[in-house]
C-alpha cells in the first residue's frame, strides 16, 4: 500500500468518525421523538441499517467538496449525514429478497434479517425520507435557496431518473442482457448519481460558481462509474469476510456489469484511466484538490 494512500485512509477514518458521531445523534431516540414517540422498532432498524460501520465515503467526498470552495464545515458534515442516511436505504432496499437476496451488509446481518422485511421496507423509506428533513432542517445553516437547490439535486440523484430508476435497469438487466451503454448507464444512474451528488454538494454549500459546480459533478461522474466498477471487481476478486457483503454473487444472478462483458483487464485498466481523467479534472485547483483526487484513487483501488 502506497503512502499516499495510509494517510489518505486516515483522514477517511477521522471524517467517518465525525459524520458516525452525528448520525448516532440524528437516529437517537430522544431526537426521532421530536413531537410525538416514534415507533422503538423502526427507528432501531434505521440505527441497525446505519449506524453498522461503512466507509462514509459520500458525507467524506461532500465534507471536502465544500471545503475546497471554503464552506461551512458544520453545514457540509450534516449535508453529508442526510446523504449517508439516503445512501443507507439504498442498500437496506438492495439487499431485500425481492432485489438482490443479501444476508449480510458490513458485517452483519441485514435489516430485513435482523428485523423483518415489513419493518426493512419501511426503515428504508424513513431514511430516506429523514434525509430531505435534515437538509430543510433549521439546524442546518444555509439560506434557503442553498437548501432548494441541495434537495432538488439530491431528490433527482435519488429518484426514478438516478439510484431508484438504476436499480430498476439493474435488475431487469437480470434478464435481458444489456449492451455496453446500457451498463454504463444503469451504473451511472444506480451508484454514480448519489456520488455525483455528494461532490456537487460541495460547491453549492459555498456558494462557489456554476463552472466549479458542473467541474465537480464530472468529476463525481467519473468515480460514480468507478466506484461501480471497483465494485464488480471486489465481487469477483474478494471475499465476504474483508467485503462484509457476500462475493462472487453477481455472475450467478446474471447481472449486468462491465467485467461480464470486458474481463478483469479491460477493467483495470478502464479504472486507471476513469482516475487519472478524474485527477486531471481538479488540476485548475491545484494543492488544495489533493485530497479529492486522492479520493478518486482511493475508489479504483479499495478493498472493500
Ligand atoms: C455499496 O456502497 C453500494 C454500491 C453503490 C456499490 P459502499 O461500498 O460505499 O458501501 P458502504 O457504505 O461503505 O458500506
Ligand atoms: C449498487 O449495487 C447498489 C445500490 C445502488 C444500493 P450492488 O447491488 O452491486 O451493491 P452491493 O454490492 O450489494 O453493495
Ligand atoms: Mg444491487
Ligand atoms: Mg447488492
Ligand atoms: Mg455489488
Amino acid at each position: 500500500m502506497s503512502k499516499e494512500q495510509t494517510s489518505f485512509e486516515i483522514r477517511l477514518k477521522q471524517s467517518a468518525a465525525e459524520t458516525e458521531s452525528l448520525l448516532m445523534r440524528l437516529l437517537s431516540q430522544q431526537v426521532l421523538d421530536d413531537e410525538i414517540a416514534r415507533p422503538e422498532n423502526l427507528t432501531a432498524a434505521m440505527r441497525h441499517g446505519t449506524l453498522n460501520g461503512g466507509k462514509r465515503l459520500r458525507p467524506f467526498l461532500v465534507v471536502e467538496s465544500a471545503a475546497l470552495f471554503g464552506g461551512n464545515h458544520e453545514t457540509a458534515l450534516r449535508i453529508g449525514a442526510a446523504l449517508e442516511c439516503l445512501h443507507c436505504y439504498s442498500l437496506i432496499h438492495d439487499d431485500l429478497p425481492a432485489m438482490d437476496d443479501d444476508d449480510l451488509r458490513r458485517g452483519q446481518p441485514t435489516v430485513h434479517k435482523a428485523f423483518d422485511e415489513a419493518v426493512a421496507i419501511l426503515a428504508g423509506d424513513s431514511l430516506l425520507t429523514y434525509a430531505f428533513d435534515i437538509i430543510a432542517a433549521p439546524e442546518t445553516a444555509l439560506a434557503a435557496d442553498g437548501k432548494v437547490q441541495l434537495v432538488s439535486a439530491l431528490a433527482r440523484a435519488a429518484g426514478v431518473g438516478g439510484m431508484a430508476g438504476g436499480q430498476a435497469l439493474d435488475l431487469a438487466a437480470e434478464k435481458n442482457a444489456p449492451d455496453e451503454a446500457g451498463i454504463r448507464t444503469l451504473q451511472a444512474m444506480k451508484t454514480g448519481a448519489l456520488l455525483r451528488f455528494a461532490c456537487e454538494a460541495g460547491p453549492v454549500i459555498a456558494g462557489a460558481s456554476d463552472d466549479d459546480r458542473k467541474r465537480l459533478r464530472v468529476f463525481g461522474e467519473k468515480i460514480g462509474l468507478a466506484f461501480q466498477l471497483a465494485d464488480d471487481l471486489l465481487d469477483v476478486t474478494s471475499d465476504a469476510a474483508t467485503l462484509g457483503k457476500a462475493a462472487g454473487k453477481d455472475a450467478g444472478r446474471g447481472k449486468g456489469t462491465l467485467i461480464g462483458l470486458h474481463g478483469m483487464e479491460w477493467a483495470e485498466k478502464t479504472l486507471n484511466d476513469l482516475t487519472r481523467e478524474a485527477v486531471d479534472l481538479l488540476e485548475p485547483y491545484g494543492a488544495k484538490a489533493e485530497i479529492l483526487q486522492q479520493a478518486a484513487r482511493f475508489v479504483a483501488n479499495r478493498q472493500s
